[in-house]
């Protein structure tokens, strides 16, 4: 078997590891890849968003399987395309990525079928939503329509912060034409909750829910990052928030998609909100979640590969999937100044392999023969311990044996998760 992993971040470093536990795979070509990961997969030098080089690649090197990770391939049809060729893939195409390529398309979803969400308005033009926000409730959340790289939403605790933001996404056009539409939408209160799902597009299987911490700094202040860490199992997602959630979210969810003809196979990705009312959706990801990525896998105690042929060919079942019973903590390194400013080139040592830990790595280049950072996350460390607290101390001593200068990671990563626990 030979099989291309398309992306090049942290998410990927990790599907390929887990990717590797099976035998039959021969070779693993990461397309693009980074410098970190060089040791597992074959570094191919294909942006993820070239589908016509990555359809081309494929082709030429008879590859066997695919696995279509980032959401702008996915969404720009990579999975269609190398379909039309022949070969199988694992991911949703074009029809089914626009659940995670439009907000307007998702929420519209989520009302038509009573999936519980928060109220919104769609706007495609400035006047009209800047008319509105004048007696919207506030705080309010603007969301670009579009893919944003993650930056398109809007926490507004001011009315004139919201108006800031309607100009941006619209006038100014911060977002391009991800911007040109817009959805307003009511703000939700409670804990986060990720939970990533195979699905076949008939049958649903979630993985081990997750905790992401977005923000910079500790106690979750600081700007907005694509991830400082993660936790697993998310302790506020209980055995009945999880029943409530197949019942009234993930089933509706899949359904919905079949119903519009929109048959979606992949990875489903909820993001949720626990709220007083119950739990809600926040966002979909048509995709792995990045560094949800990086605790889930690691936990996950089946072939990979045979889940995700399951899922595309449709004969995915529950039993298919094994989950240990455990905990783990993905402690993010990145470069000091992240997710603003910072220097890169800087060599990176890794310990030795330890049991039960992994690293997987997000930003990096070779420089001189030398593997040097190459991003503002630079890596994950993982650990799987058999309590949170266990997982939580075992990431951090690990990454303590990781070194790069101007390395810089928050030091609460799993921190609300315990509080939560006590
Ligand atoms: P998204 O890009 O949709 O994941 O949004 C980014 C983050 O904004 C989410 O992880 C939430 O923390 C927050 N957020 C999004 N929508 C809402 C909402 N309706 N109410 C409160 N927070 C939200
Ligand atoms: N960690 C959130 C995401 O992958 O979008």
């Amino acid at each position: 078997m030979n099989i291309i992993v398309v992306g090049g971040g942290g998410r990927e470093h990790a599907i390929i590891k887990k990717l590797k536990e099976n035998k039959s795979i021969e070779k693993i070509y990461a397309l693009p890849g980074n410098a970190g990961m060089a040791q597992d997969a074959e570094l191919v030098a294909i942006g993820a968003k070239d589908i016509d080089a990555i359809v081309k690649f494929a082709t030429d090197n008879k590859i066997d399987f695919a696995v279509v990770a980032p959401d702008d391939p996915l969404v720009l049809g990579c999975v269609d395309a190398l379909e039309a060729v022949g070969v199988p893939c694992f991911g949703p195409n074009k029809a089914a990525a626009i659940i995670e390529g439009s907000k307007v398309f998702s929420k519209n979803l989520m009302k038509k079928y009573g999936i519980p969400t928060a109220t919104y308005e769609v706007f495609t033009d400035a006047a009209s939503a800047l008319e509105y926000i004048k007696t919207a409730p506030i705080p309010t959340v603007i969301k670009a329509d579009g893919l944003a790289l993650g930056k398109g939403v809007v926490i507004a605790m001011t009315r004139e912060e919201a108006v800031d933001a309607i100009k941006a996404a619209m006038e100014d056009k911060v977002f391009g034409e991800s911007g040109s539409s817009i959805v307003v939408e009511e703000f939700l209160e409670g804990p986060e909750v990720s939970v990533l799902s195979f699905t076949d597009g008939n049958v649903v299987v979630p993985m081990v829910s997750s905790m992401d911490h977005k923000r910079a700094l500790d106690n979750d202040e600081g700007l907005n990052t694509g991830g400082m860490g993660t936790i697993a199992p998310n302790p506020y997602y209980t055995d009945a928030v999880a029943k409530e959630c197949m019942e009234k979210i993930f089933l509706p969810t899949v359904n919905a998609m079949n119903t519009e003809g929109r048959s979606f196979k992949g990875c489903l990705y909820f993001g949720l909100m626990i709220t007083k009312d119950g739990p809600k959706v926040i966002e979909y990801n048509c995709r792995f979640g990045d560094p949800e990525t990086q605790v889930v896998l690691p936990l996950l105690e089946c072939d990979l590969l045979s889940v995700m042929k399951a899922c595309r060919d449709g004969n995915l079942t529950e039993d298919m999937i094994k989950i240990k019973n455990a905990s783990a903590c993905c402690v993010v390194m990145a470069s000091k100044g992240y997710p603003g400013k910072y220097e890169t080139g800087f060599e990176i040592t890794f310990p030795a392999k330890e049991d039960n830990k992994d690293i997987y790595v997000a930003g990096a280049k070779f420089s001189d023969g030398k593997v040097v950072t190459g991003g503002g996350r630079v890596l994950g460390v993982t650990a799987i311990g058999d309590t949170l607290e266990d997982a939580i101390k075992e990431a951090y001593a690990y990454s303590d044996k990781v070194s790069f200068e101007n390395a810089y990671r928050r030091s609460d990563i799993g921190k609300r998760a315990l509080a939560a626990l006590k």
